[in-house]
């Protein structure tokens, strides 16, 4: 909790951004931030950089940027640092990605040229798709820790920057379920020093941000920091940690049309919604246990948004599909489908169709500066453990215990917009409007 108007450390001197995992999506944003620096391009999709915040009666017409409002971090002062499986520098990455146009690609050259991939804590076991040869090794997963925890500090002192923070934009692990090993921070610690395999390598980095205060995003759809030893653990070292899966192309989609039907009491009986994606992801996603992680990510929206035990007559057992199917002819253009079928006035059928041509790191880009600058900011406002007020980003929202996540887009928007009112010291908007007709 922090207090209204509570005094924000100004953002001065650099931010190191530290992404793990250097393919589609953190390539396209680092290179977006180089183009956007140079005037080459303007950061849409972006909040941080384009989204404005109402301030005070509709009548005051105060409406400044939220980077206006707030003391975020300026774009000029980021530097970047990356892990990856595989030694590409992040020009050969995004080239091989396919993401960015060669043009755009030539002229940041210098600057991702030389964003070159530290070796990653990984095993084949989690990501099975995957061969790569930049790859940690150490007696036990305690160790490899600790070699994460050396490359932090050594990023920050060789880069000269204030503050860090952590993406993790790396490949979508296998599933794996919450444990009596993820329950403590010393049953935790034990498992590590045990390599125990319920602890999967994005909890390693989790960790090793959460033991030296960087706060950890977390943009894919694995357990990573979303388990009670390292909650525990930001809790008590005071970082903030936020993810899951960030919400891009169907599940955007989904968030933005289920509050809409919901909103006019229309009935639902099933949406399915299928993909065709044909980038590295997409291929990792190919293997039924890495794409469990994500099903159960994409899963959880609707039932959430709609509240069948609420609303029985409308809700009651709908059915509801997710597919990811790899096609490599589309790289990283991928295409969703959604067929919904919906009922209104005395139960009379209807059909929504969806075709979402949109293109995947392009959506997930913006969202990653966007969590790297507000996990900076709520560091710096003092917060710390999840940042529910960043659900908004997320798929699988991480919340408290016992808390359900809120997925409506609508409500989400809003609670995040409210929030950074709060550090700001300004009212709440809470839409009522009354005192407009007294
Ligand atoms: N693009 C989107 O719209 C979107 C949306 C939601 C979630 N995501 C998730 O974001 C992640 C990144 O997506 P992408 O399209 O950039 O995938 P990608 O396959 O292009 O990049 C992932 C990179 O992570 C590396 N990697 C794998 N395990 C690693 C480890 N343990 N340490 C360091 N590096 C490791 C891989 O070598 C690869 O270069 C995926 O998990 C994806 O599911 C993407």
């Amino acid at each position: 909790m922090i207090e209204k108007g509570t005094e924000v450390a100004p953002a001065n001197g650099k931010l190191g951004v530290l992404l793990v995992g250097l393919g589609a999506v953190s390539t396209t944003f680092v290179a977006g931030v180089e183009a956007i620096k140079r005037g080459m391009a303007a950061p849409v999709g972006s909040l941080t950089q384009m989204g404005t915040i109402r301030l005070g009666k509709r009548t005051d017409n105060r409406s400044p940027r939220i980077k206006d409002l707030v003391p975020l971090a300026d774009l000029n002062d980021i530097v970047f640092g990356a892990w990856d499986i595989f030694h590409d520098n992040a020009f050969d990455a995004a080239t091989n990605a396919g993401v960015l146009e060669k043009d755009l690609l030539n002229q940041v050259s210098e600057q991702l040229a030389g964003l070159k991939p530290m070796p990653a804590v990984f095993e084949q076991n989690y990501v099975k798709r995957l061969h790569g040869e930049n790859v940690k090794t150490g007696k036990n997963k305690m160790e490899l820790a600790e070699q994460l925890i050396d490359d932090i500090a050594r990023f920050k002192a060789e880069n000269n920057c204030e503050r860090l923070v952590m993406v993790w934009a790396a490949s979508t692990e296998i599933f794996l379920e919450e444990s009596e090993v993820h329950a403590t921070i010393e049953s935790f610690e034990k498992a590590l020093y045990d390599s125990d395999p319920a602890i999967a390598p994005s909890m390693i980095y989790a960790y090793a941000a959460m033991k030296s205060g960087v706060p950890f995003a977390n943009g894919a759809p694995n357990l990573s920091v979303d388990i009670p030893a390292l909650t525990k653990l930001a809790e008590q070292n005071r970082v903030p940690i936020c993810g899951k899966d960030f919400k891009t192309g169907q599940t955007l989609m989904k968030t933005i049309i289920a509050p809409g039907l919901k909103s006019r009491m229309l009935g639902l009986d099933g949406w399915y919604s299928t993909n065709i994606l044909g980038n590295r992801d997409g291929e990792v996603l190919d293997d039924p246990e890495n794409f469990k992680t994500k099903e159960e990510s994409k899963l959880s929206v609707l039932e959430h948004i709609l509240q069948p035990e609420v609303h029985p007559d409308l809700y009651d057992n709908f059915s509801h599909v997710v597919r990811i199917n790899y096609y490599p002819p589309r790289g990283d253009n991928k295409e969703g489908w959604d067929a919904i079928d919906i009922f209104g006035w005395l139960g009379y059928k209807m059909q929504i169709k969806i075709d979402f041509m949109c293109r995947d790191s392009i959506l997930a880009a913006p969202l990653a500066l966007d969590l790297a600058l507000f996990m900076d900011l709520a560091q710096r406002a003092g917060m710390r453990g999840i940042q529910e007020w960043l659900s908004f980003y997320f798929k699988a929202p991480q919340t408290a215990p016992g808390l359900y996540p809120e997925h409506d887009i609508f409500i989400q928007l809003m609670k995040l917009k409210n929030t950074l009112r709060h550090m700001a010291g300004e009212d709440l908007i809470t839409h009522l409007g009354l005192e407009y007709y007294d």
